[in-house]
């Protein structure tokens, strides 16, 4: 429905540019924000303090899906991290608008479960080869995590304590190139977004998952090509509605809030 809606966009207005799929200019990116209800009193996990156990939790745990998807592996990239980490510090609930896929998460009491909320999406993921489930509110973190064409992630991360109003810990996680590209029919989620392979995490590599801490190139984890995608040329430029879920014991909300970078400002719904 979405994608309908930007693509009649696109062709009415930009006949040429659906026709060149490496000029598609529309990029959607996707924001998740979770907090607990009551403010953590527990100390703060060394997933979180300690800078390397820091970036080795996000690259284990973010690389374990993409291994599982048949996406190579990512590294560390300071130029992201210095800017998830500013971004962070301001306590602001929202997207930040930049350059980059963004994720974020608010409240969980380590790294690897903020990552894990955002992997877990996948089962509400259709991988369709023909009709694929492209972007939406709900998927959307998920889909950015096992891109194909990402190759790097930095991420930081800010103890709010109040500030703004946010209780708990930010994590902030940017990606490059970024994922979520949307239009053409869901062409680029075709080429960027697998099922999972079977054997699930069997032959996964933790040290090959964790060499890119301080840097590097991505490491491919066999059996598909990386594809890369279209640069973004253009950032996100209106918000959509946020959708909130509860969850059983209402303790732990999640707020989804869609950016859609589109031409003229058409808002999701
Ligand atoms: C790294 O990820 C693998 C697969 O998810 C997991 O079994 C392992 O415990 C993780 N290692 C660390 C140090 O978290
Ligand atoms: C890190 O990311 C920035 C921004 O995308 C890019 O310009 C730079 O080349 C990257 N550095 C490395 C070492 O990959």
């Amino acid at each position: 429905m979405i994608t309908t809606r930007f693509l009649s966009v696109i062709l009415f207005l930009l006949p040429s540019l659906v026709l060149a799929q490496e000029t598609v200019t529309v990029i959607g990116t996707t924001v998740t924000q979770t907090f607990t209800a009551a403010a953590s009193t527990t100390p703060v996990s060394a997933q979180y303090t300690n800078s390397l156990n820091f970036r080795e939790s996000i690259l284990n745990s973010t690389n374990t899906f993409r291994y599982e998807h048949s996406a190579g592996y990512i590294y560390w990239n300071e130029t992201l991290a210095t800017y998830a980490q500013s971004y962070s510090e301001n306590c602001v609930w929202e997207h930040s608008h930049g350059p980059y896929g963004e994720n974020l998460a608010r409240g969980y009491p380590d790294v690897i479960e903020s990552v894990d909320a955002w992997g877990n999406e996948r089962s509400m993921y259709d991988f369709s080869s023909t009709d694929p489930t492209g972007f939406t509110e709900a998927t959307g973190h998920f889909t950015q995590l096992v891109w194909q064409g990402t190759q790097a992630t930095g991420c930081g991360w800010t103890d709010c304590n109040g500030k703004n109003g946010l209780d708990g810990i930010y994590l902030v996680c940017e990606y490059w190139p970024a994922g979520n590209v949307v239009g053409d029919d869901n062409f680029y989620f075709k080429q960027n977004v697998f099922a999972e392979r079977s054997g699930g995490q069997s032959g996964f590599d933790e040290l090959a998952a964790t060499r890119g801490v301080t840097g590097g190139t991505p490491t491919s984890t066999g059996g598909i090509t990386p594809v890369n995608t279209p640069a973004a040329t253009s950032s996100g430029v209106s918000i959509g509605a946020p959708m909130a879920e509860v969850d059983r014991n209402g303790l732990l909300v999640t707020v989804c809030v869609t950016l859609a970078a589109l031409l003229f400002g058409l808002g999701m719904s």
